[in-house]
């Protein structure tokens, strides 16, 4: 009973926070690495005397701030100068641009305009790495004809990693699959096929945004049986 009663408490708690005296909501962005990534604002038009400020981090580290009034627009960058060339800033709406992001322009940004009264926004930008191209190979001494092997022992693989899926595919329907949320590691997937199998296989990596796609050959990879 007191359990209940703690946790309606929580949750009107958290309404509160969320729906109270400041509209702070949080708008979640993924951006594929090297593209750019726009945070908006609002506002179609900047007029009078609008201030924006844009935070970065944790440590919520200045990195743009707008005065319309002054025509000022602005950028300034953390100590270990990530933003370097690539913070822009869009005059008529005070929108922030980041251009070839890496994942170390992935965190939090905090977006504050200053109106007729204070309202902020919150953005979470996860920033995903280039996938690269799984690698399919034979365990050749599983390939051999001279035991009575029907069959291919397979390998897909991907090296240095993080937050993706490795799967294999038969046609469409997924056979098999492994996970890491790590970063930088590598991955491998057995599969085991016969020589005979006409179906197509295929193995493909994957993360929130993006996918890569290696088909199989069975040909080609198990033919070394004499
Ligand atoms: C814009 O403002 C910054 C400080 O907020 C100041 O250092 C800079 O000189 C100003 N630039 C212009 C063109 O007024
Ligand atoms: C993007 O950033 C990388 C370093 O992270 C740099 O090597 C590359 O030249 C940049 N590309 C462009 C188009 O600025
Ligand atoms: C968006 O605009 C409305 C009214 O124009 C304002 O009340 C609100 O606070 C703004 N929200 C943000 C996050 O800027
Ligand atoms: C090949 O298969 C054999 C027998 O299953 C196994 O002992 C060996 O470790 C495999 N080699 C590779 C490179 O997967
Ligand atoms: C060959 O692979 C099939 C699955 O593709 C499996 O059902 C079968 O048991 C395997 N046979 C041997 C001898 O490993
Ligand atoms: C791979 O990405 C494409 C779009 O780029 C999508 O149509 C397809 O369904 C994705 N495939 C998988 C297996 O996630």
């Amino acid at each position: 009973m007191f359990d209940i009663f703690a946790l309606f408490c929580l949750c009107w708690c958290c309404q509160i926070g969320v729906f109270g005296a400041e509209t702070n909501e949080i708008q979640s962005v993924s951006v594929m690495e090297g593209d750019s990534v726009t945070l908006k604002t609002n506002v179609t038009e900047l007029h009078g005397d609008d201030d924006i400020t844009w935070k970065y981090g944790a440590e919520k580290s200045l990195i743009v701030k707008i005065s319309n009034e002054k025509q000022n627009f602005s950028t300034y960058d953390v100590p270990d100068e990530r933003f370097r060339d690539r913070l822009k800033v869009d005059h008529q709406t005070g929108s922030l641009t980041i251009t070839n992001t890496t994942t170390k322009h992935a965190g939090v940004y905090e977006q504050q305009i200053r109106r007729a009264k204070l309202s902020s926004k919150t953005f979470s930008v996860s920033v995903y790495a280039q996938l690269p191209v799984p690698v399919i190979t034979s365990n050749s001494s599983q390939c051999s004809s001279s035991s009575s092997q029907q069959n291919c022992s397979l390998l897909c693989s991907v090296v240095n990693v993080g937050h993706v899926t490795l799967s294999w595919y038969k046609g469409n329907s997924l056979l098999s699959s492994i996970s890491v949320s790590d970063l930088s590691i590598s991955l491998s997937l057995p599969l085991e096929v016969e020589y005979q199998d006409k179906n197509s296989y295929s193995c493909v990596i994957n993360n929130p945004i993006s996918n890569q796609t290696t088909h199989l050959d069975i040909t080609q990879l198990c033919s070394n049986q004499t």
